[in-house]
């Protein structure tokens, strides 16, 4: 059924979507679908038009021309989803809407938002007693129309009556919808952020893996892309191994060569791993997998760099030639995994430090059960996760939970050896090496850091605590090198 006249009824909308771009229009058609009737608004009418054009016959639209008409339509409280450009034009149809709306209302930005700005807007509509929802919506254009994982913050009242809506319209693993309550004002756009970092991080190790294989084996794409497609179906099985197999087994149309190997090798970013990134320094989280993931892609895209240095600096490796081709790939494997555990381990102690910084209160393992289904980082091995916070919700390091410290630790000699390898051969890993790194850090008896603390003390008296008794303490380097309390 739709009402196609402009300007809907009045107040029939459930739910009502403005910025019908893509990922709006889909959102707008899952809602659809799933009973609800969907007020659908968009800043050029033509578009919105043409969503109850093309798919009007998928459920019950009410389309309408101006903001005032869209808000008309909406049942009380209103709850309305915006999803337009992150930045400015958010705020710009805030702008617009709130004096349309009354208290009680509920405000939804879907949108990649940086969290602050949620923090924010949030305060600020609470000012108008209007609930603000910052909320994660992960899946891509298909996991809007389809089942996307979703992450809404706001207020726990606001989830009352939009969380029943969302649930209805997110993915579904065994029955459990992908999205529940995650906390207060920034925390769902917070999620989503530490989501896409995971996400950068995931990628660059997959990228990684190809790369090692590629180089210790000679193999092509395509039967890379059948090993990427084996692997898929025990430990590593998730959405983005699935695409990586998919990918490297296409061939580009035009020159008939791997599809992959036709593709310019500068990878580009919208910029929400850097915004992870940024978090993770502020917090003091080694967050090292986002970070050398990040890094990883601005490397690939500094030209000007690697033309510089292309032809110039000295190498001195020999070519890399794998005697025992299934070792390697198991080793290779066996490395992927365990510098995946090391992301994820470090992206939920930064949800962890946020959480308590701005006293969010959020459930790890329920943050890995909503990223089961829908979202990019999809994967069998989050049930993991999920199970780990069940058995301690406060954890202090996933990597230290009885499954993991097995699971990686069954690796650990083909990570190093991995490692190894590549170091000696010239491959850069980045990601893999920095997690191996991390994991040696972490877990150290006894790091050099203390050395550090002396050279602090030495050279700006900034004090040093000792092994053996309480306290804070000063050695007057540059006097008689007696030691004082400080
Ligand atoms: C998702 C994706 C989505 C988008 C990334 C891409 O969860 O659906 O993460 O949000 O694809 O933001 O990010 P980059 O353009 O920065 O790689």
């Amino acid at each position: 059924m739709v009402d196609n006249a402009p300007g809907g009824q009045v107040g029939i909308a459930q739910i009502g979507v403005t910025g019908l771009a893509v990922m709006g229009r889909n959102l707008a058609r899952n809602f659809a679908r799933s009973g609800f009737t969907v007020a659908v608004h968009n800043r050029s009418f033509a578009k919105t038009q043409s969503l109850v054009a093309d798919h009007g016959d998928e459920g019950t639209f009410v389309p309408s021309e101006s903001l005032a008409d869209f808000v008309a339509s909406l049942e009380r409280p209103r709850k309305v989803v915006i999803m337009v450009k992150a930045g400015g034009p958010t705020d710009a149809v805030i702008d617009e809407l709130v004096p349309l709306l009354e208290p009680g209302d509920i405000v939804v930005d879907a949108g990649n938002a940086h969290f602050p700005d949620t923090i924010r807007r949030e305060n600020a509509l609470r000012a108008h007693g209007l609930h603000f929802v910052g909320s994660g919506v992960s899946g891509g254009e298909e996991g809007a129309l389809l089942g996307p994982s979703i992450m809404p913050g706001g207020t726990r009242e606001s989830y009352e009556s939009l969380g029943p809506i969302l649930e209805k319209i997110a993915a579904k693993v065994d029955g459990v919808p992908c999205c529940t309550y995650v906390g207060p004002d920034g925390a769902g756009h917070f999620v989503k952020m530490v989501h896409n970092g995971i996400e950068y991080a995931d990628m660059q190790l997959i990228a990684e893996a190809y790369d090692l294989l590629k180089q210790g084996l000679g193999a092509s794409a395509a039967e890379i892309g059948e090993i990427f497609a084996q692997w898929n179906t025990g430990d590593l099985e998730s959405f983005l191994i699935e695409i990586t197999a998919d990918v490297l087994q296409h061939v580009d149309a035009a020159t008939g060569s791997a599809f992959v190997d036709v593709v310019l090798d500068q990878a580009e970013q919208k910029g929400t791993g850097r915004w992870t990134v940024q978090n993770g320094l502020d917090l003091g989280v080694p967050i090292t997998g986002i970070a050398e993931a990040t890094f990883a892609r601005a490397l690939s895209g500094g030209v000007a760099q690697r033309e510089a240095a292309r032809s110039t600096l000295v190498a001195d490796t020999a070519p890399w030639a794998v005697e025992d081709r299934d070792a390697f790939v198991e080793d290779v494997r066996l490395a992927l995994y365990a510098s995946k555990v090391v992301a994820y381990s470090q992206g939920f102690d930064q949800i962890a430090a946020a959480s308590a910084e701005f006293g969010w209160d959020i459930d790890r393992g329920a943050m890995a059960r909503i990223w089961r289904g829908g979202c990019i980082i999809r994967a069998r091995f989050l049930n993991r996760i999920t199970e780990a916070y069940e058995r301690d919700a406060h954890l202090p390091l996933l990597l230290a939970d009885e499954y993991f410290t097995q699971a990686v630790g069954a690796g650990v000699a083909a990570w190093r050896r991995i490692v190894a390898g590549a170091a000696l051969h010239g491959v850069p890993t980045p990601a893999f090496s920095s997690s191996l790194a991390y994991y040696d850090g972490v877990r150290a008896e006894r790091l050099p850091a203390a050395l550090i603390q002396a050279q602090r003390d030495f050279f700006g008296a900034h004090t040093y605590r000792r092994t053996d008794r309480d306290g804070s303490f000063h050695t007057l380097w540059s006097g008689d090198r007696t030691e004082q309390d400080a």
